[in-house]
C-alpha cells in the first residue's frame, strides 16, 4: 500500500528522505527517527543486522589485521565504525584480529546505544549523528557498514562531508565503505532483492557506476574494491 501510494504521489521517482519515503507514508517517521521513538523495533533490528552478519563472515571483506600492522599503531584510535550498531561488526574484528593495537570506536544514535547492552569487550560506544561533524580526528580508519546503502546520493554526501576534510588533512587515514557493488549487467536475484529491500526507506544498492558517481561528487574516488567471501565488498576510497 504505502509503495505504490507514494510512489505515484512522486511521480514514479526513487523516495528520498526530502520526498518522504514510503516507510514514512505507512510509519509517520523515517526509519531512524522512528526506531529512537520505538525502543523494542530498535532492540529487534540491532538484533536482525547482527543475525544478518553472523557465520564469522562479519568483516571480512577487508584483511583489517594485515593492514592496519602496517600502519605501527600504538594507544590511538585505530577504527570509528560509524553506525556501527551494537558493535558485532568491530567485536569479530577484535576477535579475528588479535594483533590490532589501538582503541575501536562505534559510534551510532544515542537511541540505538540505549536499547542495547555493551558495549562488546574491546571497543568503546560513542553517541554521535553522523550528519555533524565527526569528532574523532585523526583515527586510521574511518568505517562505514551498511550506512551507504540506506541513503540516496545526496544524504551520503552530506555525512561524507563530515569525514572529508579530516582525510584531507590526514592523507594516511582511510575511508572504508562496505555494501554490495553491484555488477552492471546480469544482477542476481539475491542482488535485486537486497537492492529493491532498500528501496522503502530512499536507499538502495549501487553498481561500480553509480560508486564512483556518488564518490567523485563528493571529492572522492574509488581506490580498491577489496573482496573476500562476504557479499558485500569494501570500497576503500582516496580523496580526489
Ligand atoms: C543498516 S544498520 C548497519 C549497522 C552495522 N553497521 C552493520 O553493518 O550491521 C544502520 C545503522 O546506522 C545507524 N544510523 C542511522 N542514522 C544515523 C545517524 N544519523 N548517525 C549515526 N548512526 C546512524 C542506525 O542506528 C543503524 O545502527
Amino acid at each position: 500500500m504505502a509503495m505504490p501510494r507514494t510512489l505515484a504521489e512522486h511521480d514514479y521517482k526513487a523516495p528520498s528522505k526530502e520526498s518522504r519515503t514510503p516507510f514514512k507514508w505507512a510509519n509517520g517517521e523515517e526509519l531512524w527517527t522512528f526506531l529512537g521513538s520505538h525502543p523494542q523495533r530498535a532492540m529487534n533490528m540491532v538484533v536482525g543486522m547482527k543475525s544478518l552478519s553472523s557465520g564469522s563472515l562479519a568483516g571480512n571483506a577487508y584483511p583489517f589485521g594485515e593492514e592496519l600492522a602496517k600502519l605501527n599503531i600504538e594507544d590511538e584510535v585505530a577504527i570509528v565504525d560509524i553506525g556501527g550498531g551494537q558493535g558485532h561488526i568491530m567485536e569479530e574484528v577484535r576477535k579475528n584480529n588479535p594483533g590490532i593495537k589501538g582503541r575501536i570506536i562505534i559510534q551510532d544514535l544515542p537511541s540505538t546505544f540505549e536499547a542495547v547492552t555493551g558495549p562488546p569487550p574491546g571497543v568503546e560506544f560513542m553517541p554521535y549523528d553522523m550528519f555533524t561533524p565527526q569528532p574523532v580526528i585523526k583515527a586510521h580508519v574511518y568505517y562505514y557498514r551498511h550506512i551507504i546503502h540506506d541513503w540516496n546520493d545526496e544524504s551520503c554526501g552530506l555525512f561524507l562531508a563530515q569525514v572529508l576534510p579530516l582525510l584531507k588533512e590526514q592523507p594516511k587515514s582511510k575511508l572504508l565503505l562496505v555494501d554490495l557493488v553491484l555488477p552492471d549487467m546480469n544482477v542476481s536475484m539475491q542482488q535485486s532483492i537486497r537492492d529493491f529491500t532498500m528501496f522503502p526507506i530512499g536507499g538502495l544498492e549501487r553498481s561500480e557506476k553509480q560508486w564512483n558517481a556518488l564518490l567523485n561528487r563528493n571529492g572522492l574516488k574509488i581506490k580498491k574494491i577489496w573482496r573476500e567471501s562476504e557479499p558485500e565488498a569494501c570500497v576503500e576510497c582516496a580523496v580526489l
